[in-house]
């Protein structure tokens, strides 16, 4: 899908949301920034197989992929994602010198209205308690506060060791049909 927009510095014809191929999964370590995640992405990338998540990325032609948000269909937690009405959004980053450009309304409006193609009706995320600036984003997007998380998770990372986050969070939440999606 190509991406109209007056603001950025770019051609719209030159973005693209779509889905993550395997190709890409080097793309998301941002030059070891986040090669801790390989295996995890890898996972993830997995479930995306047998229709548990979904992995959108940017791609900016001539540049690469410049940003990502994957989706939780199902889960065991099902005040995350429950495979039928809610789905939980995640890893939703662009790259810092793409930020600000509208790039990430895009992606996320893209995600939600696959979400009510798909009839899911409530999206979950999670935003870390220090992450104002994030949080104001998923507020003017709709997104209320509907909770608290400790945060506490844990990954294998690439040398095999089980890494423990604790990432304090507000649980937020969308209703897409009530709320309406922006047309990207
Ligand atoms: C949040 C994020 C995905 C939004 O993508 P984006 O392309 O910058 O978003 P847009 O250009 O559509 O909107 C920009 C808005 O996002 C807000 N924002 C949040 N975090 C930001 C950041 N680190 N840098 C720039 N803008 C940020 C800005 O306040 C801006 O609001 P404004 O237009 O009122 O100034 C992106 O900024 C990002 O990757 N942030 C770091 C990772 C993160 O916090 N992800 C969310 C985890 S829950």
């Amino acid at each position: 899908m190509a991406i109209n927009s007056g603001l950025n510095p770019w051609a719209s014809e030159q973005l693209c949301i779509r889905h993550l191929v395997r190709e890409d999964l080097k793309a998301l370590e941002w030059n070891d920034q986040y090669t801790q995640f390989r295996r995890l992405y890898k996972d993830i990338f997995h479930s995306t197989r047998d229709g548990r998540a979904i992995m959108w990325v940017v791609e900016l032609q001539g540049i690469g992929v410049i940003g990502q948000l994957f989706v939780q269909l199902s889960s065991t937690r099902h005040d995350l994602a429950d495979g039928l009405n809610r789905a939980y959004i995640y890893a939703f980053r662009i790259q810092p010198p793409y930020r600000g450009f509208g790039v990430g309304s895009k992606l996320l409006h893209f995600s939600e209205n696959d979400l009510l193609k798909r009839r899911f009706r409530w999206i979950t995320l999670n935003v870390g308690k220090d992450n104002s600036a994030a949080r104001r984003f998923y507020e003017r997007n709709g997104y209320r506060i509907s909770g608290e998380e400790e945060g506490e998770w844990s990954f294998i990372d690439n040398f095999g060791l089980r890494q423990v986050v604790h990432e304090p969070s507000w649980r937020m939440e969308k209703d897409i049909l009530q709320v309406g999606i922006v047309n990207n």
